[in-house]
């Protein structure tokens, strides 16, 4: 019989997850690409996200996100993560999140942990390897703009500039004045060098920025003008569907994953609808790190990331990793109690 045992069941909470991810972001964003390499090379299970919404609660969704990851992460999960927009109105924050790790020896589940800041980590260290691949070409622009300042946008600036961006100028717009008001904070705290514009408009930012991140909870498509991006920006597009599909039609689009990515009425989703077929997706980001896509420098370029669960493993098992190595997890005794066959 091969010697299999039940791992212990640990708790980790959020507290612990930060201290652990706080300062690491080059080298979270090298074991994304990793684990974007793996994805790339067929060494992980990523089925399609499921959604769940409610009649009730239109605005609300809770996506679950199973996947598998070989290589050196070798460990199986699950990202169960809501979205309740009427939050941010009470003060709350939108989005929370559980992680599942599961032993891909014995099935068992062995780490709950915090996954708000884990989904937050991967989605920003995702966007940074993005915009660094994607502007490898063309040189690292200096004028930033985000579009929607909440949450993500933030990760997604403290990546950039713990990656060793700096930036002339960062433009921002939210729909909300207080959100803008509240990211230009933020950004003044960090102690950016950069001048600081907050826009009435997304064209305006759109305009004015050669790196745009598009960070919205928008449900279909508010940017439909072609013309605002004639000078050719590289486009982060985390929140999917803020771009009508005619602008991803103009583009050289490069998307996480295909098949994950034009689903759920997603801008790309949207462009193949329009066109009947796939051929406007020049190729995935793992494409570009194998060095098997060139990325143009004079084409408008939209990143598009559906958002993996093997992203969200491979920072999960990281955190778990470290707090195991310093001696610091919370381990629930007899957790799993009915352990043997017999009683
Ligand atoms: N692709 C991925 O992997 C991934 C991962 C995590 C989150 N996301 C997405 O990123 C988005 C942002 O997440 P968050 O946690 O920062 O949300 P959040 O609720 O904290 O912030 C969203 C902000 O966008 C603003 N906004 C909404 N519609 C707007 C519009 N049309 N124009 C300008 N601003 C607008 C809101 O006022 C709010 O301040 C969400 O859509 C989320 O689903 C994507």
């Amino acid at each position: 019989m091969t010697a299999l045992s039940v791992p212990p069941f640990a708790v980790i909470p959020g507290a612990q997850v930060q201290g652990v991810l706080r300062g690491r972001e080059k080298e979270l964003v090298e074991l994304v690409e990793a684990t974007y390499r793996l994805h790339g090379a067929g060494d992980s299970v990523n089925p399609p996200s499921y959604f769940l919404r409610f009649p009730d609660r239109p605005t609300a969704r809770i996506i679950a996100l199973p996947a598998s990851v070989g290589g050196d992460v070798h460990v199986d999960g699950l990202k169960w993560i809501s979205s309740f927009p009427e939050n941010v109105a009470a003060g709350i924050p939108r989005a929370s999140a559980v992680l599942i790790l599961n032993d891909p020896a014995t099935g068992y589940p062995f780490a709950c942990l915090e996954s708000s800041v884990i989904s937050a980590t991967r989605t920003a260290a995702s966007a940074a390897a993005a915009a660094d691949r994607l502007t490898r070409s063309r040189g690292r622009p200096s004028r930033v703009g985000f579009v929607g300042t909440g949450l993500i946008a933030r990760y997604v600036h403290a990546f950039l500039t713990g990656t060793g961006w700096s930036f002339d100028e960062i433009a921002v717009h939210d729909l909300s004045p207080a959100g803008a008001e509240g990211f230009r904070g933020y950004l003044a705290q960090a102690g950016t060098g950069a001048a600081i514009t907050v826009h009435e408009s997304a064209e305006a930012v759109v305009r004015g920025s050669d790196l745009i991140v598009f960070a919205t909870v928008a449900a279909s498509p508010h940017v439909h003008d072609r013309g605002w991006f004639a000078h050719s920006p590289v486009v982060l597009h985390v929140s999917l569907r803020d771009l009508a599909p005619e602008i991803l039609l103009d583009a050289f689009d490069v998307v996480d994953d295909v098949e994950h990515c034009l689903k759920a009425d997603t801008s790309p989703h949207l462009a193949e609808q329009l066109t009947g077929n796939r051929d406007f997706v020049a190729g995935t980001l793992a494409d570009v790190l194998s060095g098997g896509l060139e990325v143009p420098a004079d084409r408008t370029v939209v990143f598009s990331p559906f958002g993996l669960g093997v992203l969200d493993l491979a920072v999960g098992k990281f955190v778990y990793d470290e707090v195991a190595r310093v001696g610091d997890l919370h381990v629930v005794e007899d957790f799993f109690s009915e352990l043997s066959r017999y009683g």
